[in-house]
C-alpha cells in the first residue's frame, strides 16, 4: 500500500502521445492520470530524489536504460492486463520505455497471458525490477485494448514500494539491452502497438489525461509547435530538444540541448544559467529544502522565464516559476514562502544534457510526444498563465 500518498488535483498536465499525428481517428484515447506526491514520512526532500533521477538520466544512455525510482512526484496510470483484466497503477514515464508489472499487486495470469520464457532486466539507477516478459492484453482507460504487448513481469523490484510497475513511454531505443538473452533487440512500446491497433473511446476529463490516437483539440489553445528531437547526446536518447532560455531580455542558456521529462519535478538548468537567474531575481538559497528563495517583493519582481524552442517561445509565468505554496510544508518548507522551482543541474552548460523540463513545465502546457515523426510539440492551455500557485 501507499501509506500517505495525496493526489492531487492543482492543475491539469496535457500530456498526449501522438502515435500517428496525421491519421486522427475519430476520437482520441484517453486514459486519466492522477499526480501522486511521495510523502512517506510527513516531508520529502524534493531535491534529493530529483538529483538521483537527473544523475541517473544523465548516465542512463551508457546504460541502455533511464531511472524512473524515488521519484518525489509522478503520474500514475490504472492500467488493466490480461482477460478480463486486472488493474495495475503504473508510473506514467516519459524517461523509459519498458513497461513492466508485479512490483506490489501480483500479476495475474488470464487466457491471454503467455510466457515468452525471455528475462527481462531494466536497471533504474536507484532501483531495479529483474523478471520474464509476458505478452498479454493491455486495457488502457475504458475502451482502448491492445493485444500481445509485451510487458515485464516482476520476480524482483526494488525502490517501487506503493505502485505496480512502469508504463514506459519513452523511445523504443531504452528498451535495448533489456532482454538479457537478446540484448540487441528492442521491444515494442505501447505507443509503437497503438499505430495498428488504435480504437475509438469518449474523453475522460480528469485532473490529467494521457491521449493516444492524436492530439486532443479541446486541450489546448493555439497551434502544436513541433520541434525535431535533438541530434546531441547524451539527450539525443530521449525525448529530447533544442532550447534557449532567457529571463525577461535576459539570455540565461543559449541554445542547448537537453529533455522533457514527467519523472522530474522541478525544472533544472546548467550551473551558469542557474546561476545567472539566481542573480538576476535575487533569490537566496534556503537550507531547509535545498529551493531558491524569495521575498514577496522579489516575486512581485519576477519576469518571464522564457523557453525558446525552434521559432516558438512558451514562457512561464512569475506564477509558474514558484512551488505550489500548498506544497511548502511536505517539503519541509515555511507555509508562507515564496520557492522557486529552477534547480541547478549540477554541471556547466555544454554537456549535452543542459536542462530537464520536468513537470512543473509540462503542467502549463500541452506536450505532445510524437514517435512516427521523432518530434515533441507544445501548444498553450488554459493553465499556462493560471496563478494556481
Ligand atoms: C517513495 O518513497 C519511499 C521512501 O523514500 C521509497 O522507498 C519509495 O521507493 C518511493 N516510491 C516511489 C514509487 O518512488
Ligand atoms: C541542435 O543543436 C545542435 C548543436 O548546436 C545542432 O548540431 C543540431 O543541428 C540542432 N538541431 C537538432 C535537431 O539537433
Amino acid at each position: 500500500m501507499f501509506p500517505a500518498a495525496s493526489l492531487l488535483t492543482i492543475i491539469l498536465l496535457a500530456l498526449s502521445i501522438a502515435a500517428s499525428p496525421f491519421q486522427i481517428r475519430d476520437s482520441p484515447i484517453t486514459l486519466p492520470i492522477a499526480r501522486r506526491l511521495n510523502v512517506s514520512d510527513g516531508s520529502i526532500n524534493l531535491l534529493q530524489y530529483d538529483k538521483a533521477r537527473v544523475a541517473a538520466l544523465k548516465a542512463g544512455y551508457h546504460l541502455g536504460s533511464p531511472p524512473v525510482t524515488n521519484v518525489a512526484s509522478y503520474y500514475i496510470a490504472k492500467v488493466g492486463i490480461g482477460s478480463p483484466p486486472t488493474a495495475y497503477d503504473l508510473i506514467v514515464d516519459t524517461g523509459s520505455s519498458n513497461t513492466w508489472v508485479g512490483a506490489n499487486t501480483a500479476y495475474a495470469v488470464t487466457s491471454t497471458s503467455v510466457n515468452t520464457g525471455q528475462p527481462v532486466d531494466v536497471g533504474y539507477g536507484s532501483g531495479f525490477f529483474s523478471g520474464t516478459e509476458y505478452t498479454d492484453t493491455i486495457t488502457l482507460g475504458s475502451g482502448l485494448t491492445i493485444t500481445k504487448q509485451s510487458i515485464g513481469v516482476s520476480s524482483f523490484a526494488v525502490g517501487f514500494s506503493g505502485v505496480d510497475g512502469i508504463l514506459g513511454i519513452g523511445p523504443v531505443g531504452l528498451t535495448e539491452g533489456t532482454l538479457t538473452n537478446s540484448p540487441a533487440l528492442t521491444i515494442p512500446t505501447v505507443t509503437d502497438n497503438l499505430h495498428s491497433q488504435g480504437t475509438i473511446s469518449q474523453g475522460v476529463d480528469t485532473n490529467g489525461e494521457l491521449t493516444f490516437g492524436g492530439p486532443d483539440v479541446f486541450k489546448y489553445t493555439g497551434d502544436i509547435a513541433y520541434t525535431p528531437i535533438t541530434t546531441t547526446k547524451p539527450a539525443s536518447a530521449y525525448w529530447g530538444i533544442n532550447e534557449s532560455i532567457t529571463y525577461g531580455s535576459t539570455t540565461i542558456l543559449s541554445s542547448t540541448a537537453g529533455i522533457v521529462d514527467t519523472g522530474t519535478t522541478l525544472l533544472y538548468v546548467a550551473t551558469d544559467a542557474y546561476n545567472k537567474y539566481k542573480s538576476e531575481t535575487g533569490a537566496t538559497l534556503d537550507g531547509a529544502t535545498g529551493l531558491l528563495l524569495v521575498s514577496s517583493t522579489q516575486y512581485s519582481a519576477l519576469k518571464n522565464l522564457n523557453f525558446n524552442i525552434g521559432s516558438n517561445t512558451f514562457s512561464l509565468t512569475p506564477n509558474a516559476q514558484i512551488w505550489p505554496r500548498s506544497l511548502n510544508a511536505p517539503i519541509g518548507g515555511s507555509s508562507k514562502a515564496i520557492y522557486l522551482i529552477v534547480a541547478d543541474i549540477g554541471t556547466p552548460s555544454g554537456s549535452g544534457f543542459d536542462f530537464i523540463n520536468g513537470y512543473t513545465f509540462l503542467e502549463r502546457f500541452y506536450s505532445v510526444y510524437d514517435t512516427t515523426n521523432s518530434r515533441v510539440g507544445f501548444a498553450k492551455t488554459s493553465y499556462t498563465d493560471a496563478t494556481t500557485n
